[in-house]
């Protein structure tokens, strides 16, 4: 026999998503409980996002999880954008009214929002097995799990958001689902290295023989991907050959990537992903569970906090005051930013990837994007508008 149990929110999945959403209902006094079938342990270390539009800081500060991002975070006005050997600046407070970015890693924010749903003596199931959910069309839908010690568990909820990623139990269970992608034909291979950044800011090069991004997590440590075959081995990346692909392309005259002792070594796919309605009747779904965009744009992270703040705002309108208005707008709400981002991420992937066997056109036409963004101040106001975040979110801050 299960154990049965009650609560308002069934959250499934304890990555960014599906934390925040813990988080903000908290705030509001809505009790959850999340289940994630990984160790804590696991989702801490899982290395993926690094780069937070203001607008998410701003959120992440409003709701007390700034403390640890304004002492380690690295605000950051611009970025690099390197093409035919040059590299060009794109100051991002003079393309706009001031705004910025903040280089800070996902592992932290993950630690920083576990740390503080345990100080708050919330439940987070790590570990589970056998997730499950059903009766999403009924007023009671039930979250159905194992616990990390094989005890069966029945939670009977008012709502569930599925907050799982790409790959989660959740999305399948919506019915008449639309889904628009695109699978691009290369993937990222990512390091991590103990070196200290020989750049200020984040460095975007387009080369002939791929693309490169020098990022960072702290004055001491590089992040740093090349653009690899989509199924390409991480065994074919030694450290010598990693670092001899990145000082080419990024060389420039009189300049050198630091090199250091590699820490993590991953590869990923890059996909564009939607799916439409991103809810069935008590179900909601949040974050990479509705969408993926290729990271070159660095919007999921920035995505998922959005989709979650419209999602905290609907379920406290549903669940406090009986008003599932909110609610029924939750998907068009949401999707209208994803489908910005969408093609942001689409946008900035297409003019700097090299697809195998490109033809010199496609080349050309490349190349004059990327003179244009880097001339005109009306092309690189609008990328530096998009990557900083369109449409800044808005907290609606707890009653
Ligand atoms: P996830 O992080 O995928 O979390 C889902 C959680 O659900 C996981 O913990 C998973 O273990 C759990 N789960 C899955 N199935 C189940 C199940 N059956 N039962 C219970 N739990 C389950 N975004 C940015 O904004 N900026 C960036 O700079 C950026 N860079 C990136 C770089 C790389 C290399 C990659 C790969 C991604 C990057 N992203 C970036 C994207 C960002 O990492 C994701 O969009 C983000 O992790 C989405 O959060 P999420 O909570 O929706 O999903
Ligand atoms: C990082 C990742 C991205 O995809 C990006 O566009 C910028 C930064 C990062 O991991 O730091």
């Amino acid at each position: 026999m299960a154990v049965t149990s009650r609560t308002r929110v069934g959250i499934v999945g304890a990555g960014p998503a599906g934390l925040l959403l813990a988080h903000l209902l908290a705030l509001h006094g809505i009790e959850s409980v999340v289940v994630e079938n990984r160790s804590r342990e696991y989702c801490e270390a899982r290395q993926r996002a690094g780069l937070l539009e203001a607008g998410t800081v701003e959120l992440l500060r409003g709701v007390g999880l700034g403390k640890r991002l304004d002492a380690e975070g690295m605000e950051h006005g611009g970025i690099y954008l390197q093409f035919d050997g040059q590299r060009h600046h794109l100051d991002f407070r003079s393309l706009t009214d001031g705004r910025w970015v903040t280089i800070y890693a996902q592992t932290e924010i993950v630690k920083d929002m576990i740390a503080a749903r345990l100080a708050a003596g919330a439940v987070i199931e790590f570990s589970a097995s056998d997730v499950a959910v059903s009766d999403v069309t009924s007023d009671r839908p039930v979250l159905s799990y194992r616990d990390a010690s094989g005890v069966a568990h029945e939670v009977s909820c008012d709502v569930i958001a599925g907050c799982d990623g790409f790959h989660g139990i959740c999305r399948p269970l919506v019915p008449n689902l639309s889904v628009y992608e695109r699978a691009y034909p290369y993937a990222w291979l990512g390091i991590l290295a103990d070196a200290a950044p020989s750049t200020d800011e984040l460095i975007y090069s387009r080369h002939r023989d791929g693309f490169a991004l020098y990022s960072m997590r702290s004055p001491e440590v590089s992040r740093l991907y090349l653009q690899v075959a989509p199924d390409e081995p991480v065994a074919d990346w030694p450290d010598d050959r990693i670092w001899a692909e990145l000082q080419k392309r990024f060389a420039v005259d009189g300049w050198s990537v630091s090199e250091g002792t590699i820490t993590d070594k991953s590869v990923t796919a890059m996909r564009s992903f939607v799916a439409v309605p991103m809810r069935h009747g008590r179900l909601f779904l949040a974050g990479d569970a509705a969408h993926i965009v290729p990271p070159t744009g660095a919007k999921g992270l920035n995505l998922a906090f959005s989709d979650v703040i419209v999602l905290a705002g609907a379920l406290r309108a549903a669940l406090l005051d009986g008003s599932w208005e909110l609610a029924g707008a939750y998907s068009d709400m949401c999707l209208d930013r994803v489908w910005r981002a969408t093609h942001f991420s689409w946008w900035m992937t297409s003019m700097l990837h090299v697809a195998p066997g490109q033809d010199p056109f496609e080349s050309q036409l490349q190349l004059a994007q990327l003179r244009y963004v880097t001339s005109s101040r009306a092309a690189a106001k609008s990328l530096a508008e998009n990557y900083c975040g369109y449409k800044p979110l808005s907290l609606q801050a707890p009653a």
